[in-house]
Order: structure tokens, then sequence, then C-alpha cells
């Protein structure tokens, strides 16, 4: 028999592993503003709504859920929260996992008789993987206004689709900008899956973040000419292919030689046709360093590899910086008081750096007193469908966030 807040916990997470799973890869396809994330947003809302906490839709997709005890005061709220949307094909942990835990540590703490000091609110952002419209965490850079809307107004879908067009025809109310939600924030603690072994290794449940490496997404676009498979002799091409994937082998060579990290996932070939050499290749870097200057010079390096490689081959290479995160340092004061505050049930939580964006990143950069907390993923797999944590360390990630939020708004 398990506890009320353990039978929540597991029944919440039964009702979401359906939600926009796929039936050939068992791999999740969680996009923002499409059918599925209706479904996520109305489970979000009903569950709110069951714990009488107030839902707020802030017009950038995000939606924050208030729970205001009387006499504590409108502000200095502690957020907790993530996201629910998932990369393409993605896992069931990443984002869902820091919000369903976030409803049960409210279960918890209201067994236990708590009464807050601060408001709680639990918070489920939105396009936090920038799967759909290319930015990574788009829901938080627009209300903490390091996105503007104007930027944000030229986004489009894979399908050419408008941002504000996705949104409305999934029956939202599009008001794009910094959120007025945002001021009455005091704290932000958002519980992740962790993405990395660091745990396992350490033989512990939980961990506390101390800091996410710098990161961006760059769009290299080769262009060249479309051609005859058959017909040309290779000595006359102008492949884009060729210097995409010379880039691409450069790009990792590079990355390894410097321990940084360097990633195309993504590439679209035009006309994309077997018997012609294409005309087009566009393909997306993922690049992240342990700090500005390594994450600068790699990039510069794989630019100018690209460049070497495309003027051997008479093609055309432009680099375009989509979305670029610097260095953040989680709130050190913040960190320790949790540490000290886990320190009795948990013992020595250990603290440890991420190389994974999160919105908790967006926050802190805009100067909301910020940390996390990572619960153990056996095998370190994130971003597939393999992705995994056990459910006894899901629990203990609840009993965790709890007694780290009782610390907090005693
Ligand atoms: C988000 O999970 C990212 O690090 O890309
Ligand atoms: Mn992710
Ligand atoms: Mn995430």
């Amino acid at each position: 028999m398990g506890t009320s807040m353990t039978d929540g916990f597991e029944q919440m997470w039964r009702d979401l592993a359906p939600l926009g799973r796929s039936a050939v890869s068992g791999g999740y396809f969680r996009q923002p503003f499409t059918s599925v994330d209706s479904e996520l947003r109305s489970w979000f809302v009903d569950q709110c709504a069951v714990r009488g906490l107030q839902v707020e839709a802030d017009g950038n997709g995000n939606l924050v859920a208030w729970w205001s005890p009387s006499g504590s005061a409108a502000e200095d709220a502690v957020l907790i929260g993530s996201h629910l949307d998932s990369v393409l094909d993605g896992g069931a942990y990443d984002g869902p996992l820091g919000v369903v835990s976030s409803l049960a540590a409210v279960d918890l703490l209201r067994e236990r008789g708590v009464a807050p000091s601060r408001p709680i609110a639990v918070g489920a952002f939105a396009e936090e993987e920038g799967s759909r419209f290319g930015i990574a965490c788009l829901g938080s850079r627009l209300a903490s206004g390091s996105t503007t809307p104007e930027a944000a107004t030229e986004l489009r879908d894979r399908d050419g689709l408008p941002l504000m067009d996705a949104m409305s025809s999934a029956g939202l109310e599009p008001a794009l900008g910094r959120a007025e939600w945002l001021d009455r924030v005091g704290t932000y603690f958002e519980l992740h899956v962790e993405q990395g072994r660091d745990l396992v290794d350490r033989d512990a449940p939980v961990g506390l973040a101390t800091r996410i490496w710098p990161h961006g997404r760059y769009r290299f676009d080769f262009t060249g000419n479309a051609n005859h498979a058959g017909t040309t002799r290779m000595e006359d091409r102008h492949d884009p292919m060729l210097s995409f994937a010379m880039t691409a082998l450069g790009a990792d060579r590079v990355a390894l030689a410097s321990g940084q990290r360097a990633t195309f996932g993504r590439v679209e070939v035009a006309p994309n046709g077997t018997n012609a050499i294409p005309s087009r290749v566009t393909a997306w870097l993922d690049a992240r360093g342990d700090s500005e200057t390594q994450l600068l010079r790699l990039v510069s390096e794989i630019k100018r590899q690209g460049a070497e490689r495309a003027d051997r081959d008479g093609t055309r290479l432009t680099v375009t910086a989509e979305s670029v995160s610097g260095e953040v340092a989680f709130d050190p004061l913040l960190t320790s008081t949790l540490r000290d505050g886990l320190a009795a049930s948990w013992g020595e939580v250990p603290v440890i750096p991420t190389m994974a964006g999160h919105d908790a990143g967006i926050l802190a950069a805009a100067g909301v007193p910020t940390a996390m907390l990572f619960v153990r993923n056996p095998t370190g797999v994130s971003h597939s469908p393999a992705e995994h944590a056990e459910m006894a360390d899901c629990l203990t990630g609840v009993e965790a966030l709890a007694e780290a939020l009782e610390v907090l708004v005693a």
C-alpha cells in the first residue's frame, strides 16, 4: 500500500503515459500547440483544478498554477515545475517528471499539514525543447523577455506555419511578451530527470545542480549546383552534401579533441532526390562548451573548416545562430541552503553540472534565484525513447522536492 502521494504520482504517470506515444518506437512526440499538446494542457489544468490551484495562461503558451494560502504575501512565490513538451521521439521523463513531481510535492506538503508562508506555483513551460519552432526554452524566454515578441513572430515551424497561427489554431490566445507572473516569483526550483550518469556513478538517487554549460543552435546552409547523378563527371560537381559531410566529420573531431560537444542532429536536403546532386543542404549544429570562450572557439573552428571545404567544393556556406544561451550558474546560496536542508534525511546530496538546457537556466539568467534537483537516470540516456528513471527514484525525488520546499516556505 502506497501513501496517497505515491498513489497520486503513479496515477498521474499512468494518465500521461499514452499521450503522444509512438506505437512504432515507444518514444514521445509532444510538440507544442498540436492536438497532443492540447491534451497535455487539459490534463495539467484538470490536475490543478482538483487541487484548487489557480491556473494562469500567460499568452506565451506557459501555464502557471498558484497555491496562495491566505495570509501569505502575494509575491516572492516559490515556482516549481518544468515542461510537458518533448523532443521528436523523446522519452517520458524529460519535462513531465518535473511537472508531475511538483503536483505530487504539493500533495505531500498538504498531507503533512504544511501551511506555506510564501505562495507556491507550479509551472508548465511551452516549447522547452524548441522541437517545433527551433528556439530552445521559447516559453520561458518570452516570459522573461530574453526573446522579443517581434523575433518570435517571425518563427515558423517546418511546414511554414507562424508561431502565432499555431497557437491560435490550438485554441490559445497568443499575447507574446514579458509575463507579469514573473514579478510574483522569488525562487525557481526545477526537478528534472538527470541526462547523464553522474548520480548512478555516485550511487545517489538525487542531486542538485551547479551550472549549465553554454550552448547554442546554429543553422548551416550549404548551397551548390543541382545536376544529374549519372551524367555529371565527379570532378565537375559542386555538391553541398560533400561540404556538409566533411563539416560534420570536422565538428566531431574538433569537439572530441577539445572536450566539448558538437552534434548535427537535423538535416534537410533539397530537392532530396536519389538521382540528383542536391542544390542545398541545411544542417543544424547543436554546440556546447564548458565556457563561453570554449563554445565560441568550437563554433568558429567548425565554421572555418566548413567554409574551407565549401571553397574547395565550389559551394557556399552561410551560418546563422538561431538560439544561444550563455553560461548559467545556479544560485550558490539557495543551492547550499537546499543542500543543508536535505542533509538530515538525504545525507550528502551531490552537486553536479549539466550540459543540458533548462527553463531554469533562462529564469536564472533573468535574475531569478534558481536551483535544480536531478533524479537518477540508470543509463544516462535522454532525448530518446530509452530515457528512464526507476519509480522508487521518482518518488524519492518528490520527497526531496517537498522537503526542499518546506525549507523554502517555512
Ligand atoms: C534540452 O534538453 C537541451 O539541452 O537541448
Ligand atoms: Mn530535453
Ligand atoms: Mn527538459
